[in-house]
């Protein structure tokens, strides 16, 4: 890969919904990336029942990073890589917060080194506050009354609430 130009990254997720390990990871990227997309996955390649729809998704995210100019967010259907080489993007960014995320993330990493040569992962730590953290204890804590507002932003934990509340 031969930079030139401002440095465009990729945070591709399902972000269903986005946490503040994801919110971490982002303000973490913004250190050296020029520029963000935030990508939404329509499909997972570990399919699972999703709680908010695409759309909620990355309207969740756009309210979260509202005063971040350089943060893009959008949804993308297909190859990562496809969505990437559009977006003008050499690098993506996937958070390892254990050891435990290690050999799905170094699989798909060389998968998308397989497809796309000129693509790089790299692999940011969030901070240990987060490292016990995902969207599926998020959804769980949430379905089942519990306060998330240490583990979400305010607008997200407002939406999952609403969301709970509608069953
Ligand atoms: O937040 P997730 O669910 O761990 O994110 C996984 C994601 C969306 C990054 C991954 O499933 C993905 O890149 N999906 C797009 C389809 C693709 O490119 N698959 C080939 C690479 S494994």
């Amino acid at each position: 890969m031969t930079q030139t130009g401002p440095m465009i990254a990729v945070y591709p997720g399902s972000f269903d919904p986005i946490t503040l390990g994801h919110e971490d990871i982002v303000r973490r990227t913004l250190r050296f990336a020029d520029r963000l997309v935030v990508a939404v996955a329509t499909t997972s390649s570990q399919p699972k029942k999703s709680l908010f729809t695409p759309e909620d998704r990355v309207e969740m995210i756009r309210e979260v990073f509202a005063d971040e100019e350089r943060v893009e967010v959008t949804s993308f259907t297909g190859l990562l890589v496809a969505f990437a080489r559009d977006a003008g993007a050499h690098v993506v960014i996937r958070g390892l917060r254990a050891v435990s995320d290690f050999d799905y993330e170094l699989q798909m990493a060389q998968v998308n080194q397989e497809l796309w040569p000129d693509l790089e992962t790299l692999f940011l730590t969030p901070d240990v506050r987060y490292s016990f953290l995902s969207a599926s204890i998020v959804r769980e804590v949430a379905s089942l009354g519990g306060d998330v507002s240490n583990f979400v932003s305010p607008q997200v934990r407002d939406r999952l609430v609403e969301r709970f509340a509608e069953e």
